[in-house]
């Protein structure tokens, strides 16, 4: 197999900037020159993105050169307070959610960070089985309530409408994986990305709950083997507004 850094002798300057930065100790200088080893790489592409010279090329992805953004350029007053603004979205319009915003959506999930760089989070857009896939749910849940509203009092006043689900979103994405940090981490990414093109998302547990119980559901969106629903993001355009941010509790924080 062809190793996964490739060092044009020519361009190495030998700064070691390179071998500083790789987390798993892959690369190393020798007669003024980065030279990797033969196994132990994660392919996170820090020697790639930290050369000064461009000497560095990862041999399996498309090697475009893009400029870096930094954080910094955003505001982090305004951030904070368009995090702290944030609502969980459960009514939405009708209005599609358009290819180029939700291509920025899971562009976001894809660049969000994965345990050793594992990159194996999985994105299920809905589409044409997304009224399936609510009619399992409803019907689950129907079930549930009639099994549970003689013990749960709350139960009997719910609801389960034929929306009860995607409230009448027009795009849902489930996110799935082995790994429940990395999908987290992925979907809390989608989720910012969503809120700063103008549209609400509300995360559904419910959804989890319901792709966990039921194999037909699991058929349906095609989850692959030996991955679970982690969680499913409903997005859409909002049909509420809030006025003012909600009080949370204290932080629970200690310096030890
Ligand atoms: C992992 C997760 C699962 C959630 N599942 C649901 C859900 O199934 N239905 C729902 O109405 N809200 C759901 N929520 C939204 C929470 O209820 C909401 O975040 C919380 O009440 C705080 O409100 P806020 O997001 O507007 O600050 C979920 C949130 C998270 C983070």
């Amino acid at each position: 197999m062809s190793k996964p850094i490739l060092i044009d002798e020519k361009k190495c300057i030998g700064c070691s900037l390179c071998v500083k930065d790789c987390p798993n100790s892959y690369l190393y200088l020798e007669n003024k020159k980065a030279h990797t080893h033969e196994t132990g790489c994660i392919e996170c592409g820090h020697c790639y993105a930290v050369c000064p010279q461009g000497a560095v090329s990862m041999a399996n992805y498309d090697n475009k050169e893009e400029p870096v953004v930094s954080m910094t350029e955003l505001d982090s007053d305004t951030l904070l307070q368009a995090m702290r603004s944030r609502r969980t979205i459960r009514h939405f319009t009708k209005q599609p959610v358009e290819k180029e915003k939700l291509r920025k959506i899971l562009e976001a999930g894809r660049y969000a960070p994965t345990g050793g760089n594992a990159q194996n989070v999985s994105y299920t857009v809905l589409g044409s089985r997304q009224k399936q896939a609510e009619k399992i749910c409803v019907s689950l849940f129907r079930k549930g309530q009639e099994l549970g509203s003689p013990f749960i009092d709350f139960l009997k006043r719910v609801k389960i409408t034929d929306d009860f689900f995607f409230k009448g979103a027009p795009l849902v994405i489930v996110v799935s994986g082995k790994n429940k940090v990395n999908a987290s981490l992925a979907a809390a990414y989608m989720e910012i990305m969503a809120e700063s093109l103008g549209l609400g998302v509300l995360y559904s547990g419910f959804f989890t709950v319901c792709a966990k119980l039921s194999r037909r559901l699991r058929r349906l969106i095609k989850l692959p083997k030996g991955e679970e629903v982690v969680t499913c993001l409903i997005i859409g355009y909002p049909a509420v507004k809030y006025q003012r941010i909600v009080p949370r509790k204290a932080l629970k924080v200690k310096k030890i």
